[in-house]
């Protein structure tokens, strides 16, 4: 068989092992990978030599321990409303003589393939994001990497923020999503945790930021810093997200970020000292953690044995501690956001800590 992979969307730490993954069982069966450059892009222009790569298994080792993505990746939509592209993917296809495809991304990559699935591509999907965030999955790669790179810039941050007694923001990616902010933040031991999933008042926020401060003195702490982990998405009540630009993507998404320095310019006249830093693309930039190097590896894996018993349409996740296969149109579905009711403390503004559901 001639399986072709990709990688769409964002970068994020898991891709290459999820790649290599894909090699490692399909030369277990003499099966041949083409790797397609940027995503989609690759099936979508007609031109497309340069974008496809044959993978042996020299690459595995190489690959299990890389972040980012050695195919590169692109947000191209090959089924956008404008521009359906679908009949130059499947005449891509039969040029290069691929029998499958592995689709590695999220909600828009996985969502394309599953539209290309109902068009006759026999593809089969793996679910990638930081933010964790995919209906049907409680796992995709690149979460742990990104929270693990959280948790140490927190506490370097730490470092400068005791030395000036500091109101810190420290601003984490996420989207729509709060889970990169709750799970980073209370690692971090956050004294704030903003979520776009409970939009917030600037009053209550100072409030607590005061009647903490105020209980640090009490408690005769002479360095005094409190560190707030604020979700890009997070809000005011009434007001909407912070957008980086105007711009959108082939899917329609705009960029978040700067919320927190536009909530450092809305407090510093109340405390002494406000400092803020975005996390931005650190978060997906590092080595991917032992949990993305296996899981990419097991998703890689499963993958192709998905497509060697003809299970096409199906993205492999996990559901209940196990791995699954699911339909792919169900990727479509609503996100999986921070269950307020469940996880956070909204009188606190901080996760909640007594008797909570471990798994999310
Ligand atoms: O979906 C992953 C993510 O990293 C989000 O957390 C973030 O909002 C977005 O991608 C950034 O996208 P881009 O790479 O297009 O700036």
């Amino acid at each position: 068989m001639r399986i072709g992979v990709l990688t769409g969307g964002g970068d994020a730490p898991g891709l290459n092992p999820a790649v290599a993954g894909v090699v490692e069982r399909a030369s277990m069966y003499g099966d041949t990978v083409l790797g397609l450059k940027r995503g989609w892009e690759a099936l979508c222009i007609k031109e497309n030599e340069n974008h496809v790569v044959e993978l042996g298994p020299e690459i595995i080792r190489e690959y299990g321990r890389l972040g980012g993505s050695k195919l590169q990746c692109s947000r191209t939509n090959p089924v956008a409303a404008n521009n359906d592209r679908t009949d130059t993917v499947i005449a891509n296809m039969k040029k290069l003589g691929i029998d499958a495809i592995v689709a590695i991304g999220g909600e828009d990559t996985l969502g394309a393939a599953s539209y290309l699935f109902e068009r006759g591509v026999p593809v089969v999907g793996i679910p990638k994001t930081i933010d964790r965030d995919l209906y049907g999955t409680e796992y995709s790669l690149g979460y742990d990497t990104a929270l693990n790179v959280i948790c140490e810039s927190a506490q370097r941050i730490a470092h400068s923020a005791e030395s000036h007694q500091t109101v810190f923001f420290l601003e984490v990616m996420g989207r729509h999503a709060g889970w990169l902010a709750l799970r980073g933040g209370e690692a971090a031991f956050a004294d704030v945790i903003l979520i776009p999933e409970h939009p917030f008042s600037v009053d209550h926020l100072k409030e607590i930021l005061r009647e903490l401060l105020q209980k640090s003195r009490e408690q005769g702490f002479d360095q005094i810093y409190k560190m707030i982990v604020v979700s890009e998405g997070a809000h005011i009540e009434g007001e909407e997200e912070v957008r980086k630009d105007t711009k959108l993507d082939e899917f329609g998404h705009y960029s978040l970020g700067g919320v927190g320095n536009y909530l450092k310019g809305l407090l510093e006249h109340d405390f002494r000292h406000t400092r803020y830093t975005a996390l931005a693309y650190l978060q997906r930039g590092a080595p991917p953690t032992q949990k993305d190097r296996a899981m990419g590896r097991r998703f890689g894996n499963n993958a192709v044995e998905m497509i060697r018993n003809g299970d096409y349409g199906f993205y492999v996740g996990v559901q209940r501690a196990r791995l699954v296969k699911i339909r792919l149109p169900e990727i479509r579905k609503s996100p999986s956001l921070v269950n307020v009711e469940k996880f956070y403390d909204k009188e606190r503004l901080n996760v909640k800590q007594q008797w909570t559901d471990i798994a999310e």
